[in-house]
């Protein structure tokens, strides 16, 4: 759950590095740190805090800055808390070693390293391969080889750069945590993700489970999980500097929000053509006869990405008439779930890197399960491990509150329903086509609610607990509504379906506990959505209504433009989002990177 990025070439690598980590905070921030090789010397600066800190620590000390060949790092603790001595580079007198990942062997080889009286100097997994390296450079070994024992030896999850003070070349392992290559002309960067190197390359090698690679300058070497040299045919990709920037907008939250028209646009846009075909075929390699007789779906998720599946449940159901279950992954990898004769498993995800969706992913690829994947970032974990993948093309999501990922995966689901019923004969052409005007719908949305959400932020940002309330495909949206308030702004919310509130949670209602109330105008479940308003103003709760109806019954009205019940989640959850960012904003909270809180949860 850490950012890590690397340069060999002949440029400086500071600048490089601290660049590639900013993009990379997202990532985590609890920790930051770089080290530099030049000659025979390797220096390392790091702290407690977020890269700024780094800087300010960087620009204080007498650091040798042309260096050309550099790691660093930005860490979400998992092992020994935030501080400086955890944080990474890890060193030794002859290595510095940046990771992403748990070596979930750590005790037996810190036991095989303390016989050998070799001690750890900090809390944390890491700081064993640096040492383990140590341990075979000073046997004699070279670096390369000495990294090959090194990784041999470890079991988990690891994406790890190392740099050595007597060779001149870095070496990388790669083993369920994601490292890219950039290529450019005499020089190699690395890093965790694409958006920390787009603005030098468009050029990547995606390195799979198991691989080795040597980087020196311009030159790159791979060995594959059986040390098989070996060629990787590098990815173009188009993303532009810009794009993976705030451009702008002062939050990345906000440039995402305003950027979800866009996002469903390009993510349905070459996928359903003008006549109302829906055309999957290509991303699509389980046999359209499997998926003819699908006789259920099992949709497995997290956070945003489960609540997504939540949302798209009853429509899929409607149109394809097949059962659909959505389950939560952490929970579902420790359940033993019945499968049926011909089920699908889809797992959704926007970082395609999070450890309780991978994990359901593999359970049910080994079961025998067809698996398809919905996933945002290219060549992650959970999109190549999948039997097919349908990317939403959202572009980089960098906020930690996810927005755009959200209605890009209602995008997916909705044309997948359409394009498993359009393979049983059914004519969904009308429904497709409708799908094609959603773009606009929710770029309308933004512009008619985000002066009125930010209106209420300011009217509300105070109070400590809300409850979200919504009824059939609005329910989902008020969970949706209740985590986006909950994550950033650290108000206490709770999203519930409407009609379930005089089961409990009424009894919260007071005039300090403001409701959201997310309501079609569609009868009967505004009307009831509106008795629920009753119970909650007879309890002196103050009440703001998100709909396309206004009712007198409520204090404040955020309206939104009118849309087919069916289509209503693209557009009521626009300023539920907006809401969430102006409390926050209010509130003056990080809104982008919350505390507590990483971008990918790659641990379990
Ligand atoms: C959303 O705002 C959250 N930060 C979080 O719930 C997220 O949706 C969840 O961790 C799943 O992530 P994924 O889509 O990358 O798998």
């Amino acid at each position: 759950m850490c950012g890590i990025v690397g340069y060999s070439g002949e440029k400086k690598a500071l600048g490089i590095l601290l660049s590639g980590l900013q993009s990379l905070e997202y990532r985590g921030y609890d920790s930051a740190g770089i080290s530099l090789k030049k000659g025979k010397k390797i220096e390392t600066i790091k702290t407690k805090g977020k890269v700024t800190d780094l800087i300010t620590l960087i620009a204080e000390s007498n650091i040798d800055t042309s260096a050309t060949i550099g790691i660093g790092h930005t860490r979400w603790a998992t092992h020994g808390a935030p501080s400086s001595t955890n944080a990474h580079p890890h060193y030794t007198e002859r290595v510095s070693v940046v990771h992403n990942g748990i070596i979930e062997n750590y005790r037996n080889l810190e036991k095989f390293l303390k016989e050998k009286n070799i001690n750890r100097r900090t809390d944390t997994d890491t700081e064993i391969i640096a040492l383990l390296l140590d341990l075979y450079l000073s046997e004699g070994f070279d670096f390369k080889n000495a990294f090959f024992k090194t990784v041999e030896m470890l079991k988990g999850s690891f994406a790890i750069a190392a740099i050595s003070k007597d060779f001149d070349y870095m070496m990388l392992a790669k083993h369920e945590s994601p490292l890219v290559i950039g290529l450019s002309n005499n020089e190699t960067y690395i890093a965790s993700d694409v958006s920390a190197l787009i603005e030098y390359t468009h050029d990547f090698i995606f390195l799979e489970d198991g691989d080795i690679a040597l980087i020196d300058k311009g030159n790159v070497t791979i060995w594959d999980k059986d040390k098989k040299e070996t060629k990787r045919q590098p990815t173009q990709i188009d993303w532009s500097k810009e794009k993976a920037q705030k451009g702008g907008y002062k939050h990345f939250m906000l440039k995402e929000i305003a950027e979800e028209d866009e996002a469903v646009r390009n993510t349905i846009q070459s996928r359903i053509d003008e006549d109302g075909n829906v055309f999957l075929d290509e991303e699509i390699s389980i046999s359209k006869e499997f998926l003819k007789n699908l006789d259920r779906i099992t949709i497995v998720a997290c956070g945003t990405s489960f609540y997504a599946g939540l949302t798209a449940k009853p429509i899929i159901e409607k149109y394809t008439g097949i059962k659909v279950d959505v389950e939560i992954g952490s929970e579902f990898r420790y359940y033993n779930y019945l499968y049926s004769k011909n089920n699908l498993f889809i797992a959704i995800s926007q970082s395609g890197e999070t450890a309780d969706t991978k994990e359901p992913l593999k359970m049910a690829k080994s079961k025998g399960i067809k698996t398809l994947s919905i996933v945002n970032v290219k060549e992650s974990a959970i999109a190549r491990l999948s039997d097919s993948c349908i990317y939403t093309l959202a572009g980089p999501e960098i906020s930690v509150a996810s927005t755009k990922a959200f209605t890009s995966q209602l995008a997916v689901l909705y044309m997948l329903a359409f394009y498993i019923a359009q393979l049983k004969g059914k004519d969904l052409k009308p429904q497709a086509k409708q799908l094609l005007k959603i773009p606009s719908l929710i770029k309308q949305t933004f512009d008619k609610t985000q002066d009125k959400t930010k209106e209420l932020a300011d009217k509300y940002y105070n109070y400590q607990d809300f409850l979200y309330l919504g009824r059939g495909i609005c329910y989902p949206l008020a969970l949706e509504g209740a985590l986006k308030l909950k994550e950033i702004s650290y108000i206490h919310a709770e999203g519930y379906p409407a009609g379930e509130m005089k089961h409990g949670p009424i009894a919260l209602i007071d005039e300090n506990t403001p409701t959201v109330v997310v309501a079609h105008p569609e009868e009967p479940l505004y009307s009831k959505s509106l008795s629920n308003c009753e119970e909650i103003k007879s309890r002196h709760g103050k009440i703001i209504l998100v709909s396309n109806k206004q009712s007198d019954i409520v204090d404040d009205f955020i309206e939104v433009p009118k849309v087919d019940y069916d289509f209503a989640p693209f557009v009521y959850i626009i300023p539920l989002q907006l809401f969430a960012y102006y409390v926050a904003l209010f509130r003056g909270n990080d809104i982008d990177q919350p505390r507590n809180l990483a971008k990918s949860v790659t641990v379990e």
